[in-house]
């Protein structure tokens, strides 16, 4: 009887749903607020991690896909469309499996994490590997949608940004105020765009005191934000945010100025390194795109320009088991013994 209801009826009244909106739910949201340890010791801060991965298909995307499925469903679609590098579209797949719909899936060809790509597979989306990148798949998946009668999922509908904000109310519920900073990942900067509607909301009617700092950061081979112009070719070992053109590129500038804060870029190496970090000092197993929020707070500390004693949440967006790949590169493979204690002991170092 105390079971978190899904973001939609726990924020009903501050989401674009009636009494009469199907509620398309895997009772997503509610997601820990982790402290952690070893980034606040680095930085001098306060620092606490917003889980997504926790969400029902391991990533942030199930917010806003509660909201636009239910929309669709409301407005009669029998069928959705969306571009992903894969989160969006497993979570698509996911909830269009709980509405009864068709979800069809358009994902760049090679480029999307293995744990992604089963999801949709196991959930019966529709899948199309296109020949192009990320942008592409949006390009295509817009003239679809103008074209046919299938609704198009991307956060370019509204819709599914007004479910991306409840994260950033959780937050304040959780904390009492908004914190000093926020810090996220940047792909399609969908996610940038919501956290920023929400803070500000909660401000203007005196939920929160303050807003945040909103600080950005995208992977340097795929920094159109930073670079200030389209990537052609975007390049990174996180796919999740190989994005060379963002939809939401404006957004994420207004959110960046009005909120004083900034977008900037880091490496796929302070990427990795950030995410074993995760994994190895906090106990928290993120996907690679997640850690790029955690890479650009150590990097920015690095530089001393992170002021001690301030309160900072990151968000990591997924799920370190949607891309295992990551965790096993590079490893130590364990080594295997006999059904002998003793040998056992002895390779575990512990005789
Ligand atoms: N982190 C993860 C794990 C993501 O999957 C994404 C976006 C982002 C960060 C960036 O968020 O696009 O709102 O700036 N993934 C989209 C997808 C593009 O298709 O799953 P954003």
């Amino acid at each position: 009887t105390h079971q978190w209801r899904g973001i939609i009826e726990e924020y009903r009244d501050r989401l674009p749903v009636s009494d009469t909106t199907p509620v398309v739910t895997l009772r997503e949201g509610g997601t820990p607020l982790v402290p952690a340890q070893v980034l606040s010791e680095r930085t001098g801060c306060e620092v606490h991690l917003k889980v997504e991965g926790a969400n029902p298909t391991g990533s942030f995307k199930d917010r806003g896909m509660t909201m636009a499925i239910s929309k669709a469903k409301e407005e009669g679609a029998k069928a959705v469309i969306c571009a992903s590098t894969g989160n969006t579209s497993a979570s698509a797949a996911a909830y269009g499996v709980r509405a009864g719909m068709v979800s069809a899936v358009l994902v760049p060809q090679g480029k999307i994490a293995l744990g992604k790509m089963g999801q949709a597979l196991v959930h019966g989306a529709k899948i199309l590997q296109v020949d192009g990148n990320f942008d592409d798949c949006l390009t295509l998946a817009r003239e679809l949608s103008e074209n046919y009668p299938v609704a198009l999922v991307n956060s370019v509908n509204p819709v599914r940004i007004e479910g991306q904000k409840t994260a950033a109310f959780e937050i304040v519920d959780m904390l009492g105020d908004a914190p000093d900073i926020h810090v996220l990942p940047v792909g399609n900067a969908g996610n940038i765009t919501a956290y920023w509607k929400g803070y500000k909301e909660y401000a203007a009617d005196g939920i929160a005191g303050r807003t945040p700092r909103m600080w950005g950061f995208q992977a340097s081979g795929s920094a159109p934000i930073v670079r200030g112009e389209v990537v052609k070719d975007p390049s990174t070992i996180a796919t999740a945010i190989r994005i060379g053109n963002p939809a939401s590129w404006q957004y994420a500038l207004a959110a960046r100025d009005e909120s004083g804060g900034a977008i900037d870029e880091v490496t796929d190496r302070e990427i990795l390194r950030a995410y074993r970090l995760l994994a190895a000092q906090e106990g928290v197993f993120v996907e690679p795109a997640s850690a790029a929020s955690v890479a650009g707070l150590l990097k920015a500390a690095e530089q001393g320009r992170v002021d001690p004693g301030q309160r900072i949440v990151c968000t990591v967006t997924g799920n370190g088991l949607k891309d295992p790949d990551w965790a096993v590169a590079g490893a130590p493979q364990p080594v295997t013994v006999p059904v002998d204690a003793a040998t056992a002991a002895e390779r575990l170092g512990l005789a």
